[in-house]
């Protein structure tokens, strides 16, 4: 069966397509919300989005693997990204790769056990000024220290977001929701 977007994205959608001229701008807020309906974006949610937007699947496809908010791959509910670009490499990146997956039981590009929490090292967060970068969810923290690495975790399996973020311009309007606290 073709997949299709949930009902709130397809009010969201229908809504957009009104303040967009080009069909095609709708691209990235139609990959956005098909990963948020299908949990990854696959061949299928990518094709969905490219419907969407009246664009190849080979476009959609280019534009779903180029933005490091964007995944191809299984992802938790949670999704822990640091930056290792050498900025933040030479700031201690290393030390919070290391510590998170200690705490998780992961390396990077895995996922926990129970879907909840995956890690990520990802380029540059663009905070090269104030590394080492991690970006939590929706939510970026700047010169992160491995020593806050446990209060991220606990706050995430207890369902609240981690204090001391900055949210990400044009994140998710809905992550409180999502967070389910
Ligand atoms: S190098 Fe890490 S934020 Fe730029």
């Amino acid at each position: 069966m073709a997949l299709e977007y949930s009902q709130e994205s397809r009010k969201a959608l229908d809504s957009m397509r009104a303040e967009y001229p080009e069909l095609r701008s709708i691209l990235i807020p139609a990959l956005k919300l098909a990963m948020k309906d299908h949990g990854s974006l696959t061949k299928e949610s990518i094709e969905l989005a490219a419907d969407e937007a009246g664009v190849s699947g080979a476009v959609a496809a280019g534009v779903a693997t180029f933005y490091h908010n964007l995944h191809t791959g299984t992802i938790g509910k949670h999704l822990i990204m640091i930056c290792t670009t050498i900025s933040c490499q030479l700031a201690g990146a290393t030390d919070v790769v290391s510590r998170f997956e200690e705490l998780l039981g992961i390396t990077i590009g895995e996922t926990t056990d129970d879907g909840l929490i995956s890690l990520l090292a990802v380029e540059c967060l663009a905070c090269c000024g104030n590394s080492p970068a991690v970006q939590v969810d929706y939510d970026y923290f700047e010169s992160f220290q491995p020593e806050q690495c446990e209060a991220v975790v606990e706050s995430l399996r207890a369902g609240r977001h981690p204090e001391g973020g900055a949210g990400v311009p044009g994140g998710d309007p809905d992550r409180e929701a999502e967070v389910g606290a």
